[in-house]
């Protein structure tokens, strides 16, 4: 599979096979990081396909199987006759060792899993400013027990006699560790090495030559068609704005339908900004009172959700319906999402592509596929943070490119129970003193997320010798690298002391407020 590219898209310099790994993305983003672009195709694509992206280099990646397994995962053999140099890493080294005739056995009781020092026995390119003894991360339970004609041993650990093999002659090499994890004392100096003085690449990719190298691309596409674009005011939407709009100019109409959950002054912001300072055509849509009424009287989080998304498409239809017609809609898709829908992983037992976990939630502003446009997706070669230096490219301020994520269904989530107008201004106020004093006390751009929970109950306090009997205010604070797994931040007391004293003295109707010490897994980020 290589999954569609333009003729007039760049062509990824380094191809990631991947094997099932959970790090070829990781991969991917170490080689962009060093300025060249790279692609994750299925283990399954042909050498013809592999000829006509015509990569400097292939890694292959690590994975869950082993070599000797019937239903390993495996390539196309012609691919090591390519002449394209080639890396495998973990499975992918052991892959090519037994693809060219040598020998892949149970490690027995030499299995290595975390850091191990490697010792280097053959300086060459590929271990070139590596230093002898680094650590290197290993996870593996089978090891290389015969190498393939032309091979030898560049490195070895003291469990493993192969942790790294080079057949210089054909630009083949294999390396036991895995050199994109940061643990990887000098795995990034490895995979420069490959990219740089093995394939030759050039560090030529970067935000502005994605922005000046996708402005004729959008251009060629749309033509002179109106394109259509649900803004929400994230990173994602907001560098999608930026983008069109300098490639469209005012054939990009932006709705931003406000169902009245956003945070304290938001859409004020947003319009102000992209409207007023930027001259993008911004539709405000005042959806709030359609939303709360929808809500009355549910309490259920899935319920919840599931109205509010079915709102916002009915929204969105009608207004597009109103304001267009539009040929095109702008969506903010994401590599990873390629990725997973792709389905570039393997069942390890059956060698059948499976695709990778789907994440339960989905965005409100994630539109159905069935809407009656085209769909222009130029950020989905993207990963996040890439996302976010176009964006700054683009001059998209910090306040939108460093802003943490915030659920589509916004507050609604943030007030358990049933929402109404009171709990939401109430909850405004709260979450806007904790981004204030993260802010002030300079964590804002350490913590993943920070914000204030509303609970359903009252609790009874004391506040100028009279009794209180008024809402508790949960502070969420977590650290976290893609949300996916998270860790309660650990908040200086002082400042936890001034954001609960701002919070009990001005906010009307709160008399306590309690820190949440739970990290994801167990709990979720979110309450609901
Ligand atoms: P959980 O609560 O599942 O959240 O640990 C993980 C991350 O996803 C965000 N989140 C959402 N984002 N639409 C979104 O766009 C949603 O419905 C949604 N629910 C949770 C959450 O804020 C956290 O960053």
């Amino acid at each position: 599979m290589v999954e569609n590219l333009e003729k007039e898209e760049r062509y990824p310099s380094v191809l990631i096979m991947d094997f099932g790994s959970q790090y070829s993305e990781l991969i991917a983003r170490r080689i962009r990081e060093a300025n060249v672009f790279s692609l994750v195709i299925s283990h399954l694509t042909s050498c013809d396909e592999i000829k006509e992206l015509n990569p400097k280099g292939i890694i292959l990646s690590g994975g869950p199987s082993s070599v000797y397994e019937s239903h390993a995962p495996l390539c196309e053999e012609e691919i090591f006759k390519l002449g394209i140099p080639i890396l495998g890493i973990c499975y992918g080294m052991q892959l090519m060792v037994r693809q060219l005739g040598g020998d892949v056995t149970p490690a027995k009781n030499k299995a290595e899993y975390g850091r191990a020092p490697i010792f280097i026995d053959n300086k060459n390119l590929l271990l070139n400013e590596v230093k002898d003894k680094s650590i290197m991360w290993m996870s593996h339970g089978d090891s290389i027990n015969q190498l393939p004609k032309n091979f030898f041993k560049i490195a070895h650990t003291d469990n493993t006699s192969h942790a790294a093999i080079a057949n210089e002659k054909e630009n083949l090499f294999g390396v036991q560790f895995h050199p994109e994890v940061v643990h990887s004392e000098f795995g990034f100096t490895l995979i420069k090495n490959f990219v740089y003085k093995i394939c030759n690449c050039q560090s030529d990719w970067n935000a502005q030559t994605f922005i000046e190298e996708s402005i004729p691309i959008i251009q060629k596409q749309v033509g002179n068609k109106k394109v259509l674009l649900a803004l929400s005011g994230g990173v994602d939407s907001s560098t999608l704005a930026f983008l069109l709009h300098r490639a469209i100019g005012d054939q990009l109409v932006c709705m931003f339908i406000d169902q009245g959950f956003m945070r304290k002054d938001e859409p004020e912001f947003l319009m102000k900004f992209f409207d007023e300072k930027f001259h993008i055509k911004v539709e405000y849509i005042n959806s709030r009172k359609r939303f709360i009424n929808k809500l009355k009287g549910v309490s259920d989080p899935e319920q919840k959700r599931k109205i509010i998304g079915t709102e916002f498409i009915r929204v969105f239809e009608e207004e597009s319906k109103r304001l267009g017609p539009f040929d095109y809609l702008a969506q903010g898709t994401l590599y990873p999402d390629v990725i997973e829908s792709a389905g570039t992983n393997v069942d390890p037992k059956t060698g059948e592509r499976i695709a990778v976990k789907i994440k339960s939630h989905h965005n409100v502003g994630g539109l159905p596929k069935d809407l009656q446009f085209k769909l222009v997706e130029p950020l989905r070669k993207l990963f996040k943070d890439e996302v976010r230096k176009v964006g700054k490219s683009l001059g998209l301020p910090d306040e939108i490119v460093k802003r943490h994520p915030f659920p589509g269904p916004g507050l609604a989530i943030r007030i358990l129970g049933e929402v109404s107008n009171e709990k939401l201004n109430c909850l405004r106020d709260a979450d806007w003193i904790v981004r204030d004093e993260i802010k002030k006390a300079g964590l804002y751009n350490e913590i993943w997320q920070a914000f204030a929970v509303l609970l359903p109950v009252k609790t009874v306090g004391v506040m100028g010798d009279k009794r209180t009997y008024a809402w508790p205010i949960v502070l969420r604070c977590v650290s976290s690298e893609d949300g996916m797994t998270a860790d309660w931040s650990k908040i200086p007391d002082q400042i936890l002391e001034k954001i609960s004293n701002r919070i009990v003295n001005e906010v009307a109707q709160v008399n306590r407020v309690v820190f949440d010490i739970t990290s994801k897994p167990p709990g979720t980020i979110e309450w609901e």
